[in-house]
């Protein structure tokens, strides 16, 4: 045997300097929930230590994540059912405390990268990302509302607009709602790939989201199909998307490998609440390492091409690295 693989993996100098793929702490985005009121924090029962917080609590919060070196954001606004209606009109309201609270964080912490969330389904009473009538979901009529909601995150100052609604044209629609108005600094991280996937369960327990009637799958994507990955992403490059995701990431790797391949901007994967919430009821039971299995996890999407990782475990991953354990 003159090739001996195990060469280069025989001490950990060497398998650190061998080694081809490195994920950085910069390439996390953490995702934070939003309550209206002071001093909330309520755990998510379905997605062990994530809260629900208030604004005073989320800045808190993002300061201990930038001590951690976590410095990009992705906030998701709890909405009272109060305030829900059949066209989403608080999402651009100007009572809106998402709207508020974007502009408090962005005014204490100016240098960090805040995402936000454009979709109906906080806002709708039909719990769906899109217009609803007799049970069918509006496209082209939904595009002028998550127009409106972009400029209004935009005026507060967000950095970059997350589509997450999967309607057809948003991005175009989005893009030309923030240059007519004078954003054009506002970029896209468009949901481009977003699966009509069983693994978003305790991301609508933190919301109250679910939909009322019905499902996504008019309009997220089926999870058998792969090539029609392409065909959205071939549409939001030209319609000026600015960086790509694949959502959720674990089912999903051979999509984020093919999408990193096919397109020359950042491709972003959303390492979802239930596949955090399945490692975490493991490890709980004592059946999986934390430690070794989330690191292991967010490896895994890295390697396959993800230049971006927005996942719940952005802050223990950020607090393992400083205290040397990977
Ligand atoms: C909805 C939205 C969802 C998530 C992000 N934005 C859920 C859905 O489509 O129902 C899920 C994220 C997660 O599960 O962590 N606009």
């Amino acid at each position: 045997m003159r090739i001996r693989p195990r060469r280069n993996r025989q001490s950990r100098v060497i398998r650190n300097m061998a080694q081809e793929n490195r994920l950085s702490v910069q390439q996390l985005v953490m995702p934070l929930f939003l309550s209206p009121g002071e001093d909330v924090r309520e755990e998510i029962s379905s997605l062990p230590g994530n809260y629900r917080l208030s604004l005073d609590n989320i800045l808190f919060e993002i300061e201990a994540c930038v001590k951690l070196g976590v410095e990009s954001f992705i906030l998701f606004p709890a909405i009272p059912e109060s305030k829900k209606d059949k066209t989403g009109t608080y999402s651009y309201s100007e009572e809106n405390f998402y709207l508020s609270s974007i502009r408090a964080i962005k005014m204490n912490l100016p240098d960090i990268c805040l995402i936000s969330d454009v979709a109906l389904d906080p806002y709708s009473s039909d719990g769906h990302d899109g217009l609803v009538e007799n049970g069918k979901i509006l496209n082209d009529e939904t595009l002028p509302i998550l127009g409106k909601m972009s400029v209004a995150q935009a005026e507060a100052g967000i950095d970059i607009i997350g589509p997450s609604d999967m309607m057809d044209g948003r991005v175009a629609a989005i893009r030309d709602a923030l240059d007519k108005n004078g954003y054009k600094e506002t970029g896209i991280l468009s949901y481009t790939a977003k699966y009509a996937s069983a693994f978003y369960g305790p991301f609508r327990d933190a919301l109250d989201s679910a939909p009322k009637a019905g499902d996504k799958k008019s309009y997220q994507m089926n999870p058998a199909n792969k090539m029609e990955a392409l065909r959205e992403g071939q549409l939001d490059y030209e319609e000026g998307a600015d960086m790509m995701m694949v959502k959720p990431a674990l089912n999903y790797l051979d999509v984020i490998h093919l999408m990193k391949e096919s397109f020359d901007i950042p491709i972003a994967a959303y390492h979802v609440s239930g596949e955090c919430a399945m490692l975490l009821a493991a490890c709980q039971k004592g059946w999986l390492e934390y430690e070794k299995a989330m690191p292991e996890t967010l490896e895994s999407i890295n390697r396959a091409g993800a230049d971006i990782i927005l996942t719940y475990f952005a802050k223990d991953y950020a607090r393992m690295r400083k205290a040397g354990k990977i």
